[in-house]
C-alpha cells in the first residue's frame, strides 16, 4: 500500500442522525432535519442498510474470540463483526418499516439508543447479483 493511501486521516465524518429508540427488534432513526429531502423515495425500498458509529466501543484487539466467546479460535477483528475495532464503524442491513418526516422505522438494527447514524444506503440486488457473477469466476 503506498504512504498516501494509508495511515492517516481521510475526510472529516459528521452523522446524519441519531438511534432515538429500541423497542425489542424495532429502532427509530432521527435523521437531521436539515438532510431530510435526501430521504425522499427512501421508502420505495424495502432493505436498507445503516452506516453507524460503535461510540461506546473502546479500543480494539487485531486478534479476537469470535462473539467473545473464548472458546472461539481467534481470527483477525477483520473477519469479524466485532464493535471493538480501529475505525469503529457497523454496518447492518436492516427492513425498513415507514418514513415519517426525517424519522424511519427499522426492523433489526443491532445498535443502541443513541447511537450516531453515519450514512443510510438502499440495499441493491444488483451488488448480489455482481457478486454472483464473481463467484462463477472463481468457483
Ligand atoms: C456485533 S456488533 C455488529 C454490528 C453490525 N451488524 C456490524 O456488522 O457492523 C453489534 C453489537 O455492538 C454493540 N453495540 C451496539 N451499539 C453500540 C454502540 N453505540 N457502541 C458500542 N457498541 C455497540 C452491541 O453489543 C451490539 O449487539
Amino acid at each position: 500500500m503506498s504512504k498516501s493511501s494509508c495511515c492517516g486521516t481521510v475526510g472529516e465524518l459528521r452523522p446524519i442522525g441519531i438511534v432515538r429508540s429500541v423497542e425489542g427488534n424495532v429502532s427509530e432513526i432521527v435523521v437531521h432535519p436539515d438532510l431530510e429531502e435526501g430521504l425522499y423515495r427512501l421508502d420505495d425500498n424495502r432493505e436498507i442498510l445503516i452506516l453507524f458509529y460503535f461510540d461506546r466501543s473502546e479500543g480494539f484487539d487485531l486478534k479476537v474470540h469470535p462473539r467473545g466467546d473464548p472458546s472461539e479460535p481467534l481470527v483477525g477483528v477483520f473477519a469479524t463483526r466485532s464493535p471493538r475495532r480501529p475505525n469503529q464503524i457497523g454496518v447492518t442491513s436492516v427492513r425498513l418499516l415507514s418514513v415519517n418526516g426525517n424519522v424511519l422505522r427499522v426492523e433489526g438494527l443491532d445498535a443502541w439508543e443513541g447511537t450516531p447514524v453515519l450514512d443510510i444506503k438502499p440495499v441493491r440486488r444488483r451488488d448480489e447479483l455482481r457478486m454472483d457473477k464473481v463467484r462463477g469466476k472463481t468457483n
